[in-house]
């Protein structure tokens, strides 16, 4: 055991460029990612922002939350007061994983072991980041800032993740998905008030 805290020690990363590089050179967990996409924002940002996974656009681009749901989380933002460009924005698991149907290529959430795999890197980020106000966006955030199953939609609002005030919201792609333009609109709604909500508690 002693080796083996010793081998973590030479490999902790002492800033977030170093972790950085540590997290490019890695292999994706699931092969077939293009490139591991990094969190982005000013270190010593308020907000922290933790999504779940890239998608096909930020797999593609290299950036997170460039896609569609990254655009209805911009446009959230905006509709809430908040500033994009001020906050850190990042994912629970670094690549991306889908299965490849004809041209496209379809989304696979995350397992928990996944997820665990990849949650010291975001751990060690955030140490690096130091935000006031850590927000979860959707159960995959969720389960890797708490390390328990969450259930967003029972559980959403304030709450404590191993020692970082949260927040437990919706994933944006999930109001993607929902079927009814009213529906889909109630739920937006509610989304850009939890946004507004988090953002007095940072
Ligand atoms: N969905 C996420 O969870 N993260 C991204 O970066 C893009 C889409």
């Amino acid at each position: 055991p002693e080796k083996a805290v010793a081998a973590m020690a030479r490999q902790a990363p002492e800033s977030l460029a170093e972790l950085n590089r540590l997290i490019q050179r890695s292999e994706p967990l699931v092969p077939g990612a293009t490139q591991a996409v990094l969190g982005e924002g000013p270190e010593g940002a308020a907000i922290a922002i933790v999504g779940e996974q890239p998608g096909d656009h930020e797999d593609r681009e290299g950036r997170p939350f460039v896609g569609p749901a990254g655009q209805l989380l911009t446009a959230a933002l905006e509709e809430a007061g908040v500033d994009r460009g001020g906050l850190y924005l990042t994912n629970a698991v670094k690549h991306f994983k889908f299965v490849q149907r004809g041209k496209r290529r379809i989304h696979q959430s995350p397992t928990a072991g996944e997820v665990k795999h990849y949650r010291w890197w975001l751990m060690t980020e955030l140490g690096f980041v130091r935000p006031r106000l850590v927000v979860a966006l959707g159960a995959t955030a969720a389960l890797a800032l708490s390390g328990r199953p969450v259930s967003v939609l029972r559980e959403r609002g304030p709450m404590a993740f191993d020692g970082w005030n949260g927040f437990v919201t919706v994933h944006p792609s999930y109001l993607l998905r929902l079927p009814g333009d009213e529906e889909r609109r109630r739920a937006q709604a509610e989304f850009v008030a939890d946004l507004r909500r988090a953002a007095a508690l940072a």
